[in-house]
């Protein structure tokens, strides 16, 4: 498109002044550097591309059903049929988000009985999912936190550290995996979160570890909560599977509650992506629990301030749905079985991709593939034995070996076993 055809000033400037004006256009963003491909959407990319009718594609992390397709919660087409119903109007929600939302998630979190809900000694506010939740939280660290450094653990979920660094945190590393053990290295993390200074922000995955699945057992996360006090640690809890992992709201949230019960304050970012396969509709919560009341009322102010100025004000639709079903007993019910559901089935095809191993004559250990918990398996394969898989057997996967469980059904669970076992022990 010519510049001199189309600017509204056009016949006003004489051809020098148009020319510098056309170059200055075309230079203003020459600085920009192409950026990387999303890892795990390049997987995807390269998964659709391949022909092989065997194909798996165990790169992204959200739920399938055992015929591989994308799972909508009966529970959440119920309370979408009853909001229809409604008739409710569009107007903006409050800064906040929805009070009802707010008030029901808080409670599955940290449970109905518990006296921070009782005193009020929390502010929470709805975020865009769980990633929204963890940037207003690290938003609120970068001015209010006595040190603008977040610990997070080797490895961490991808995001975790851009969303860190681009609210201006420095982040720093804790140990976490143990290649060896393909389990929980809980020494080095003792050892590198002792040496953490006073102050520090520590964030920890609060059930199903993603990508490793490895999660502290109860008395590690005592042990945990202990240093914590003992160090003056401040914890960040990233909870984005609550009833995903082990199948049960309130034992995946334990940890959670029993830093609480040790009197600790803490910060939670929590999602309803995985646990109600509300993956689209970016719904979420950010807590941060107070001393009292008065401090839970300026926090608050505070969160509003920077969502202000960030959304303004987050979207109702998702806030609806997870309202419908936390206060609604009969729903509730309804969803605790479908939550459940979708951790049985991930359990038992870590089971039985475990047994068709041996089957297949494998030797090696894989006894971590049910020993570790939730979407994900980190299946201690080798860069090569990735690169193998992809390009041998059509199995789609992360560099670092990780596996979204959710992809492996009872129909291709052979298939990746004998696929595996071949890139294993060649
Ligand atoms: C550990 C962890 N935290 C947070 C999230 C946030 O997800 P979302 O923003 O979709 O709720 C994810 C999603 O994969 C995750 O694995």
């Amino acid at each position: 498109m010519s510049m001199s055809k189309y600017h509204p000033f056009s016949s006003f400037l004489c051809t020098q002044q148009k020319n510098s004006m056309i170059r200055m256009i075309s230079t203003w963003w020459s600085n920009v550097q192409q950026g990387p491909p999303d890892a795990i959407l390049g997987v995807t990319e390269a998964f659709k591309r391949d022909k092989n009718p065997n194909k798996i594609n165990l790169g992204v992390g959200a739920y399938r059903d055992d015929n591989g397709k994308p799972y909508v919660l009966p529970s959440v087409i119920e309370a979408e049929n009853q909001l229809r119903n409604k008739y409710l109007d569009k107007e903006y929600a409050p800064i906040s988000g929805i009070s009802d939302f707010c008030n029901s998630a808080i409670s599955l979190a940290l449970s109905n009985e518990s006296p921070i809900i009782k005193d009020k000694c929390y502010a929470s506010i709805q975020s865009i999912s769980g990633t929204g939740a963890l940037r207003i939280g690290a938003e609120f660290l970068q001015r209010y936190a006595p040190l603008k450094t977040i610990w997070v653990p080797i490895p961490t979920w991808g995001n975790h550290n851009q969303i860190f660094k681009f609210s201006g945190l420095e982040v720093k590393t804790y140990r976490y995996y143990d290649p060896k053990t393909c389990g929980l290295d809980f020494a080095g993390m003792v050892e590198d979160l002792s040496s953490a200074p006073s102050g520090s922000v520590i964030l920890l995955h609060a059930c199903a570890h993603n990508p490793t699945g490895v999660d502290p057992k109860p008395e590690q996360w005592k042990e945990l909560s202990a240093l914590f006090k003992n160090k003056n640690l401040f914890p960040f809890f990233d909870m984005a599977y609550q009833g995903f992992a082990s199948g049960n709201v309130d034992r995946d949230a334990s940890a959670v509650r029993s830093f609480l019960s040790d009197g600790h304050q803490i910060a939670l970012a929590q999602s309803f992506a995985k646990n109600m396969g509300l993956y689209g509709e970016r719904i979420g919560l950010f807590t941060l629990t107070t001393l009292d009341k008065d401090e839970a009322d300026r926090i608050m102010s505070q969160l509003k301030i920077i969502i202000r100025g960030m959304y303004s004000n987050p979207p109702i639709n998702g806030a609806r749905i997870v309202s419908e079903i936390l206060s609604q007993p009969k729903l509730n019910n309804q969803w605790l079985v479908e939550v459940k559901g979708m951790a049985d089935r991930i359990i038992s095809i870590r089971n039985q991709l475990k047994n068709l191993l041996a089957k297949e004559g494998s030797t090696q250990n894989w006894e971590h593939i049910t020993n570790q918990i939730g979407m994900f398996c980190y299946t201690g394969l080798s860069k090569d034995q990735v690169k193998s898989l992809i390009e041998e057997h059509s199995v789609y996967l992360t560099n670092d070996g990780r596996i979204s469980m959710a992809g492996v059904t009872t129909k291709n669970v052979g298939y990746l076993a004998s696929a595996i076992h071949k890139v294993t022990s060649a």
